[in-house]
């Protein structure tokens, strides 16, 4: 099987892990039921809960038990981007090649869907527990890791500090570093270390595997920000040209195209090197990296 092929399968398992756990279209608050659904399955290209699973699979894990915490990842990334989209943060109206959600469904109900699927996400990552042969300190160490990188001092953190960048004035490299490295390698971060600790990595591996998608969280972002300027929408499936609109310093506006597209490439590397070191080799995982920060959307 091609690469893309085994992508594409692997993205459609994470749809169904995904459908398997989302809450039936019922009831008096059906319309938020609807707007969570729409928001996750419309599109996206999985990539979290696939990284989650490949470096699961890198250390040995074998089960499904992993399923929970892989809808979970992707309900919390997927609320980012409902909340990301609005009106009052980057107000957009394309996702994943359809009408964001607050597009959809109004402004209220993006907002409630949005908490609907984070707070769903820990509903769902709970229901590990179920799973037959999960030690239960793993996934409370997995939790930790899932809460911890989502909130102030993760991806809410950075979108925090990226909401206020525009009105900065001299923004410092500093700062943007703290805003890739929040808004967006945090996830990532979170996805492979929950992988590693439930698939039996100690202590050391863990914090290798968190360095290594520290890396390539950076670089993907760089990428997103080039695909911005550079990308094809219809490819995309989001507006491009959003950041300039919205008056966003980005690596590119700060370091340069070049630089930005260099970077990318030596981030990259620099990650695979590292996963390298390990003792144990995925090969499809180490593709992954590498297409995720050459991708076209
Ligand atoms: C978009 O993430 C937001 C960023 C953190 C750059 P993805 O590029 O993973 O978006 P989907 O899930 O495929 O739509
Ligand atoms: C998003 O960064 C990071 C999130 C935590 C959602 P962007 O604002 O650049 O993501 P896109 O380009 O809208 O997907
Ligand atoms: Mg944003
Ligand atoms: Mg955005
Ligand atoms: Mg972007």
């Amino acid at each position: 099987m091609d690469f893309q092929k085994e992508l594409d399968y692997r993205a459609s398992d994470v749809d169904r892990v995904i459908v398997k756990y989302l809450p039936k279209v019922e009831g008096y608050q059906k319309t938020v039921f609807e707007a969570m659904r729409y928001s996750i399955l419309v599109g996206g290209k999985r990539v979290r809960p696939i990284l989650m699973e490949e470096t699961y699979k890198l250390f040995g894990g074998k089960s499904k038990a992993l399923e929970p915490f892989m809808a979970a990842i992707e309900m919390i990334h997927s609320y980012s981007l409902v909340h990301d989209d609005l009106p009052a943060m980057d107000n957009d109206m394309l996702r994943r090649g359809n009408p964001t959600t607050h597009a959809q469904y109004g402004e209220a109900m993006g907002i409630l869907a949005g908490d609907g699927l984070l707070n769903f996400a820990y509903e769902t990552a709970l229901k590990a527990f179920d799973e037959a042969p999960l030690d239960a300190t793993a996934i409370v160490r997995a939790l930790k890791v899932l809460s911890n990188k989502s909130g102030v001092y993760g991806m809410v953190g950075g979108q925090v500090a990226d909401v206020e960048e525009v009105k900065q004035n001299g923004i410092s490299r500093n700062r943007i570093d703290f805003i890739y490295s929040m808004k967006t390698a945090a996830l990532i971060e979170a996805a492979m270390m929950i992988g590693a600790i439930l698939g039996g990595a100690d202590d050391e591996q863990v914090s290798i595997i968190e360095g290594v998608a520290h890396k390539i969280g950076l670089a993907f972002q760089i990428q997103d920000d080039i695909l911005d300027v550079e990308g094809d929408e219809a490819v995309l499936g989001k507006e491009i040209g959003q950041d300039s609109k919205n008056q966003k310093v980005t690596f590119i506006s700060f370091e340069g195209m070049d630089r930005a597209k260099a970077e990318v490439t030596y981030l990259s590397d620099e990650g695979i090197t590292e996963l390298l070191k390990l003792p144990y080799e995925n090969r499809f995982l180490t593709k992954l990296l590498e297409f995720l920060v050459h991708r076209e959307k």
